[in-house]
């Protein structure tokens, strides 16, 4: 597979690199792509330098498949250069996941919906991505009505110039902010722009993702998105009501068993999931399981992921590893 990143040098993007090496993702040669400032520079792969080049010096060396992680804007103008020279592309920005004609995929939900026809492929949301791995199975079970989800997101979330943004803050430093406010010693209930509803861009992701993802309209999902000054994942408190009774034993056996979860749940030995746990590691984290003693057939959970990796670069990979495994790239016929 001949493998271009676009974003290479971003927080993502290095994290892309470091995924596609520990998994060993069958790349032949490797296209590190980044904007017009970056071309030049090296990034490490395998314990070789590479050196970045434009999208334009990508786009002609004809990559099979593009992993982008570079913004919405770029996304928007290159993605579809690069699907029409026949390049597969799973994007990690915002711009495509609600179009109807792109698929929308977390392949331990609905990795089934690809096909070689799918040139550009749609990344989740982070916050959304460790919700439905932790939902899905409980979904399969006793059916989801309603999701209040409250989030407590890393800084690593907005990129580099966020994480630049809190350690200048906690060192004394002036210099370039990723937030209207300070972050160190702050939390900022305000993630992505807000919209005319009174919710922000991302709860208005995890609200409408979530129903495109598990492929069932039904599902009512209210969300509060909060910026926190931590570094190693993002957590969510999320309150769950069922269609259907369940046993909180047999809650607890179903996400052992789920594929990408590890149920971290014993108070009595104050175990619970922790970003400084979850970072670095490519599973969903999930405990504080307990019943919503308020209302009939509610569960309440507290679910934890590192977003710089199945909140991103894990996830794009394994879309990519079920399209090789699947024989669905450099398929499909060429718009
Ligand atoms: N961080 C997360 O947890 C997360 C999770 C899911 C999705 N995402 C999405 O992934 C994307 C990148 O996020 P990030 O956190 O990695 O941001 P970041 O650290 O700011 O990195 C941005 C990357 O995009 C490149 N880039 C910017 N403009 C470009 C252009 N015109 N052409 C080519 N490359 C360009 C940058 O290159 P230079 O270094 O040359 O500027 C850099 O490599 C965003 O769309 C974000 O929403 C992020």
């Amino acid at each position: 597979m001949k493998v271009a990143v676009v974003g290479a040098t971003g927080l993502v993007g290095t994290k892309m690199l470091q995924v596609l090496e520990e998994r060993n993702f069958p790349v032949t040669e490797l296209i590190p792509v980044a904007s017009a400032k970056s071309v030049g520079k090296e990034v490490t792969y395998k314990g070789k330098q590479y050196k970045v080049v434009s999208v334009e010096d990508a786009i002609k060396q004809k990559p099979d498949v593009a992993l982008f992680s570079a913004g919405g804007s770029t996304s928007l103008e290159q993605a579809p250069l690069f699907a029409e020279a026949g390049v597969t592309v799973i994007d990690n920005s915002s711009a495509w996941r609600m179009d109807p004609t792109k698929k929308l995929v977390v392949p331990e939900v609905n990795a089934d919906v690809l096909t070689a026809d799918d040139k550009i492929i749609a990344n989740p949301n982070c916050s959304t991505i460790q919700m439905v791995v932790a939902l899905k199975p409980l979904h399969d079970q006793y059916k989801i009505k309603r999701v209040v989800v409250s989030t407590y997101q890393s800084v690593t979330g907005t990129g580099v110039k966020a994480v630049d943004q809190l350690f200048n803050e906690r060192k004394g430093i002036e210099g370039p902010k990723a937030y209207p406010y300070q972050i160190d010693l702050n939390v900022l209930p305000h993630i992505d722009v807000f919209t005319e509803n009174g919710y922000t861009k991302e709860e208005m992701k995890m609200i409408l993702e979530t129903k495109k993802i598990m492929g069932d309209n039904s599902i009512r999902v209210t969300a509060t998105t909060v910026r926190i000054p931590v570094m190693g994942g993002h957590s969510e408190s999320v309150n769950i009501e069922f269609e259907n009774d369940f046993e909180l034993n047999e809650v607890r056996d179903i996400l052992t068993k789920a594929p990408g979860v590890v149920v971290v749940d014993d108070v009595a030995n104050l175990k619970y999931p922790m970003p400084l746990d979850a970072h670095e590691k490519d599973d969903v984290f999930v405990g504080r399981i307990r019943r919503d003693e308020t209302q009939p057939n509610t569960l309440n959970a507290w679910i934890v992921s590192d977003n710089l990796r199945k909140g991103a670069a894990t996830n794009a990979v394994q879309i990519a590893e079920y399209l090789v495994a699947k024989n669905l790239i450099g398929q499909a016929v060429e718009a």
